[in-house]
């Protein structure tokens, strides 16, 4: 029995079946996003086109420490900072950074900074690229207070929202390589996010956004951009896909692996 079916007959259950007459489109969302659910080293290899597991390269066991420190004091402090941080999904901007050596990597969504924080991390191992963060902020203390302020020489925070700091930001990069949508995960927002952004991703670039399940925001973008669903991969709320090189055009990320 093929994986799509085992996936598709694992959801009839009385409640989904009660759910997709209520609401099909919702139905039809959680079993394209059960499809393309991968592990942590699937995503990667698979949105870099790598041949072998990133795990066999990269030996990341500090930076898990790292994001676990950092967890754990979010976790201990009463700051709110906006919805919950990324879960170990953070681990994979990490990987992808690490591998892609951006140059230019933006962000949507800061809150206590732990995405951000694992991303600049990496910038700082590449020793570089730049990370843009645009977030809608209310104040120092509670927008990316849990960045160590010896990995923020390569970020730069634009305090305000996407819908107003998205397009000046793109227009002064030109392209960028990798973006990552962790803001207001209204429709509307997401997907005007994804619109903007798009025509400014390098082919090859990385597009990932977080909390994707919420809404048809990244369905309806995919079918927008002709890419199909079913290439995208989703590690629990992260999603991500490659923006298709040209023809014959391929990256080299090898010579990336080994510093
Ligand atoms: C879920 S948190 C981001 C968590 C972060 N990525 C992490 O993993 O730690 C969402 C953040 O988006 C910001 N935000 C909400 N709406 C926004 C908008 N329209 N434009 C920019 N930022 C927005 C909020 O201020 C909040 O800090």
């Amino acid at each position: 029995m093929s994986r799509w079916t085992k996936d598709v007959l694992r959801q009839v259950r009385p409640h989904f079946i009660i759910q997709s007459i209520k609401d099909p489109k919702r139905a039809f969302r959680e079993i394209k996003f059960r499809y393309t659910f991968t592990s942590k080293s699937r995503f990667t290899s698979d949105i870099l086109s790598l041949s072998r597991s990133p795990f066999e390269v990269l030996d990341e066991s500090k930076q898990r420490n790292f994001s676990s420190s950092l967890k754990s004091q979010i976790t201990r402090s009463s700051i709110s900072s906006g919805r919950g941080p990324m879960g170990d999904e953070a681990e994979l901007l990490y990987i992808c950074v690490r591998l892609m050596k951006p140059a230019f990597v933006v962000e949507t969504g800061v809150g206590a900074g732990f995405s951000t924080a694992c991303i600049l991390k990496a910038l700082k191992r590449n020793n570089f690229g730049m990370l843009y963060s645009i977030d809608l902020f209310k104040d120092d203390e509670t927008c990316g207070w849990i960045i160590p302020n010896q990995l923020k020489k390569r970020w730069r925070l634009i305090k305000g929202s996407s819908a107003n700091h998205l397009n000046p930001l793109l227009s002064q990069l030109g392209l960028i390589d990798i973006f990552i949508h962790d803001s207001d995960h209204s429709y509307e927002n997401m997907i005007s996010e994804f619109r903007r952004v798009w025509p400014h991703l390098k082919k090859g670039g990385i597009f990932m956004a977080h909390d994707v399940g919420r809404n048809d925001a990244l369905f309806d973008f995919l079918k927008e951009i002709q890419f199909p669903w079913w290439r995208v991969r989703t590690y629990k709320w992260l999603a991500g896909f490659q923006k298709p090189l040209r023809k014959k055009e391929s990256i080299v990320y090898g010579k990336n692996f080994i510093r």
